[in-house]
């Protein structure tokens, strides 16, 4: 359930029509709800309440600051993949101790700002970036907390691209060689060992894959405490899906049930970095068709109707990228017949299509179009390809709204280049 529902034929955000926005706002826009983002949210707690624990939203998923600020309202923490990420999480005023720092790459100058902020622990992912962080909390005389996070090699079922926790992943340090890591890190004088993390992949519609992959850590946790290492955190990472299309997701409070009963009885905090399942039904990305037209196909071939909006795959990379189903709506209702278009942007490339193939009812040059569920990596995936500004940003909350990231301008485009210098 959210809160993009037609009133009057109209497709409105909470109380506000999409249309009226879009006036002032204009398009590509991504419209999200905070109404939507705060019930995800409450929901997802809600399967843990009474159990030890913190939610670091996953902000990779969804990272304006305005949206940040209103989880760390709530009381989200943050799981960051980089300097960048710990720079809003922060300035949205999520505090240090609520941040876990994640990725397969973080550099030195990274590892020394999380430690200098403050943050709750970093999740390891290799030996040498184990030694790299030594190295660098001695450098500022301090300790840094560490968790390791595995790879139990599960199959998580979900697109290849966003699969991490299977052998040939880039993703974690093998059970076996995690177990060594611990060993090693727990003699190290700058190093404080605290927990133990994994994260199988993004989008998995299945609980299955989860519980296989607590059972391993729950017996890696188990290994170590017999050896002495007591971990405070278990940190299991996001990936429950959304519907997009056809899938039929585990709900939050399904997915808790299994986890809690999976990890009853063990004396830690328990860590989540939920991402997709709180941001991606609480946003749209609203789009104008600039153009129909009609190839007329030949022999082998048949007709084609494409759809030309002002929505491009730097707007929204999915489709293309993964081949993503993102449902179009009409944001004014209309009857009539249905056509099989596709949707694509302005974008020099055949690989630039928000759908393809697609049903969609009468559409007209002019005509506003809502690509639904664009919440989560949405935004914050675009970029500037073929010179295009990025679209702006908009929050709801009832009938009031708040342009979040205002749409930018040329300036924006070349902004930190330079002319060739006089003597160049
Ligand atoms: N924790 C870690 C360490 C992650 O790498 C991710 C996502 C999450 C948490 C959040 O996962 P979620 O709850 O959102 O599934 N761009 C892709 C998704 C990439 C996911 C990357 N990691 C997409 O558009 O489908």
């Amino acid at each position: 359930m959210h809160h993009f529902q037609f009133k009057d034929k109209a497709l409105h955000c909470e109380e506000l029509a999409i249309e009226d926005i879009v006036e002032i706002v204009g398009t590509p826009l991504y419209v999200y709800s905070s109404a939507t983002i705060t019930r995800h949210f409450a929901e997802f707690e809600k399967g843990f309440a009474g159990i030890d624990h913190l939610t670091c939203f996953a902000v990779k998923a969804c990272s304006n600051i305005a949206i940040l600020n209103l989880l760390a309202q709530q009381g989200a923490g943050a799981d960051i993949v980089s300097g960048g990420e710990l720079f809003r999480a922060l300035k949205a005023g999520i505090p240090a101790e609520k941040i876990v720092f994640s990725g397969v790459g973080k550099t030195a100058y990274e590892m020394r700002e999380a430690i200098f902020a403050g943050i709750r622990f970093f999740n390891v992912e290799s030996a040498q970036e184990l030694d790299k962080l030594e190295t660098v909390a001695a450098e500022l005389g301090t300790k840094a907390r560490v968790s390791f996070r595995v790879n139990p090699d599960v199959d998580p079922k979900t697109h290849p691209y966003i699969a991490t926790g299977l052998a040939q992943s880039k993703f974690g340090l093998p059970m076996e060689e995690a177990y060594r890591q611990y060993k090693r890190a727990a003699s190290m004088e700058h190093i404080e060992v605290v927990g133990i993390s994994c994260h199988i992949g993004s989008q998995l519609t299945e609980i299955s894959p989860f519980v296989a992959a607590l059972q391993k850590i729950r017996a890696m946790y188990e290994r170590l405490r017999q050896e002495g290492i007591i971990l405070q955190f278990m940190d299991i990472g996001g990936g429950i899906g959304v519907t997009y299309d056809q899938e039929d997701p585990p709900h939050p409070l399904e997915y808790a049930k299994a986890v809690t009963a999976e990890l009853g009885g063990l004396d830690c905090t328990f860590v989540f970095e939920p991402g997709r399942v709180i941001v991606a039904n609480s946003g749209i990305l609203v789009t104008s068709v600039l153009y129909t037209k009609t190839n007329p196909g030949n022999a082998n071939d048949p007709a084609k109707t494409f759809v030309v909006v002002d929505a491009a795959m730097n707007d929204l990379s999915r489709p293309s990228l993964y081949g993503a189903h993102h449902t179009i709506l009409g944001v004014r209702e209309s009857k009539g017949e249905k056509q099989t278009v596709d949707v694509v942007g302005p974008i020099c490339e055949s690989g630039d299509f928000i759908a393809r193939n697609r049903e969609l009812g009468p559409v007209q040059q002019g005509d506003l179009l809502a690509v639904m569920s664009s919440g989560a990596y949405g935004f914050s995936m675009s970029s500037n390809y073929n010179s295009r500004p990025r679209a702006a940003e908009v929050l709801v909350r009832n009938d009031c709204y708040q342009i979040i990231r205002k749409r930018e301008d040329y300036d924006d485009l070349i902004r930190g280049e330079t002319l060739l210098d006089e003597n160049f």
